[in-house]
């Protein structure tokens, strides 16, 4: 395992806290949860304890200390102690020596003495870094040891007068990614394309959802993706326009479309692609429009990712090519600026067409600089994010027969450059003269 990244970005973490006068922070990763009886969840780290550490178990903690200038910088980690019985059934522990040695801290404990380390170490630090409200358990957990450090108040030491949200920091470090995260998504990408072609190849009429489904679990692992990024929505014919449809078990059809929003995640790195495609291989004509103004929205809303753009920039470009199809689909009457301006293009279009991509699917970092229309955050190299318009249309007295229940999404993943963008799946085949080829083969 390559410990650099994650030792720079404790260093980095450490310097922005040393920037606003110090203090410790405290990161745990997730609990294990319980899904039923004595069977948990499979584990997944917490994305901010992963961005730091890399290390996988449950049960541990780390604690960064700023000290003062770069004297005193201390990161250090609470894990689980060594168990022989325990690893017999369950696995590998590292244990604190390990865990010091292999993930690059300074310190290692027993997750044991956290309470009271924590305790020690808090008493006359200038501020508290913790993600405060995240976790009612955590919550009184830190409560507990900053009551500790105060009940020391007549022996003279001092509990933090400042407490800062430490993920407030660590957002804004998330929002660029840095080489190795990179790879990990450009791998989690491709690892995801080939999944939506495998499906493309496989759907048919009389196949269900969940066998297409099957199809990328099977790439997805068959390639070293640990989970999906989220659960797939696989929406035949007028499922399509449920925007979080996940129950996957009916029917193809032949003649409807089948929207596939599907990604998988490596080493926690989340990919997300949405393309949408005909059953049985052949776009109708009223499937073929409503696709091709999806895809130009889609198309203007790409060329509108650039450094210096803001995030609201390819939204706005999206809109503004989806009204203009709407009205001359005939799905709405009055002017773009007249839809635009009253929202009544949101019957048809009702989500945003981007969110940012990283360790979470819709991952950390702020959309805005602050309140008002003009705050969006410009685009920067390095930041990555979706791309995906839609347009669902479901069944209703003014709206032509010809589109009733035609749901299409097309989702991409983006990397901001120096001079533009980067798309990381253009490998799903997203024309329509593309996906008509691949099927017929
Ligand atoms: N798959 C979730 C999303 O597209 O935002
Ligand atoms: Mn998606
Ligand atoms: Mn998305």
């Amino acid at each position: 395992m390559n410990i650099t990244p994650f030792h720079q970005r404790r260093l980095s973490l450490l310097a922005r806290m040393s920037e606003a006068g110090g203090g410790l922070a405290v990161i745990p990763t997730a609990p294990e949860r319980v899904r039923n009886r004595d069977t948990t969840y499979p584990y997944r780290a917490d994305s901010y304890f992963h961005y730091l550490t890399g290390f996988p178990e449950p049960e541990a903690v780390l604690v960064l200390i700023a000290g003062r200038g770069n004297d005193g910088r201390q990161s250090i980690l609470f894990c689980r102690d060594k168990d022989v019985d325990k690893e017999i059934w369950d696995g590998f522990r590292h244990g604190p020596d390990a865990a010091r040695e292999t993930f690059g801290c300074d310190a290692a404990h027993s997750i044991k003495e956290f309470d009271s380390k924590l305790a020690e170490l808090l008493a006359d630090q200038p501020a508290l870094w913790f993600s405060i409200g995240h976790d009612a358990t955590w919550d009184a957990r830190i409560t507990a040891a900053l009551n500790a450090v105060r009940a020391q108040a007549r022996v003279g030491h001092r509990a933090p007068a400042l407490i800062h949200d430490v993920r407030a920091a660590l957002d804004e470090m998330r929002l660029i990614k840095d080489p190795h995260e990179i790879a990990l998504l450009q791998k989690s990408a491709a690892i995801a394309c080939t999944a939506h072609r495998r499906a493309m190849r496989c759907a048919a009429p009389g196949q269900y959802e969940y066998t297409v489904e099957a199809e990328f679990l099977h790439e997805f692992r068959r390639q070293g993706s640990q989970y999906p990024a989220y659960a797939p929505i696989v929406a035949g014919g007028a499922n399509a326009c449920v925007l979080h449809y996940i129950d996957n078990n009916r029917e193809l059809r032949d003649g409807e479309l089948l929207l596939i929003d599907a990604g998988c995640e490596v080493d926690g790195y989340a990919s997300d692609i949405t393309r949408t495609f005909p059953v049985n291989g052949r776009f109708s004509g009223p499937q073929a429009d409503v696709y091709a103004l999806v895809q130009d929205a889609q198309t203007a809303a790409i060329a509108a990712i650039k450094p210096g753009a803001t995030f609201h920039d390819p939204h706005d470009a999206a809109v503004r090519v989806l009204v203009q199809g709407m009205l001359d689909l005939k799905l709405l009457e009055g002017s773009v600026a007249g839809v635009i301006e009253s929202g009544a293009f949101k019957r048809f279009y009702m989500h945003r067409t981007s969110h940012w991509l990283g360790l979470d699917v819709h991952d950390a970092g702020a959309y805005k600089d602050g309140p008002g229309d003009q705050a969006w955050r410009s685009l920067a190299p390095g930041m990555t994010l979706t791309v995906e318009p839609g347009c669902y249309i479901r069944p209703a007295d003014d709206v032509p027969v010809a589109f009733h229940n035609i749901g299409v999404r097309i989702e991409d993943d983006v990397l901001v450059t120096q001079n533009g963008c980067e798309i990381l799946t253009a490998d799903a085949p997203k024309t329509i003269a593309a996906i008509e080829e691949l099927m017929r083969k």
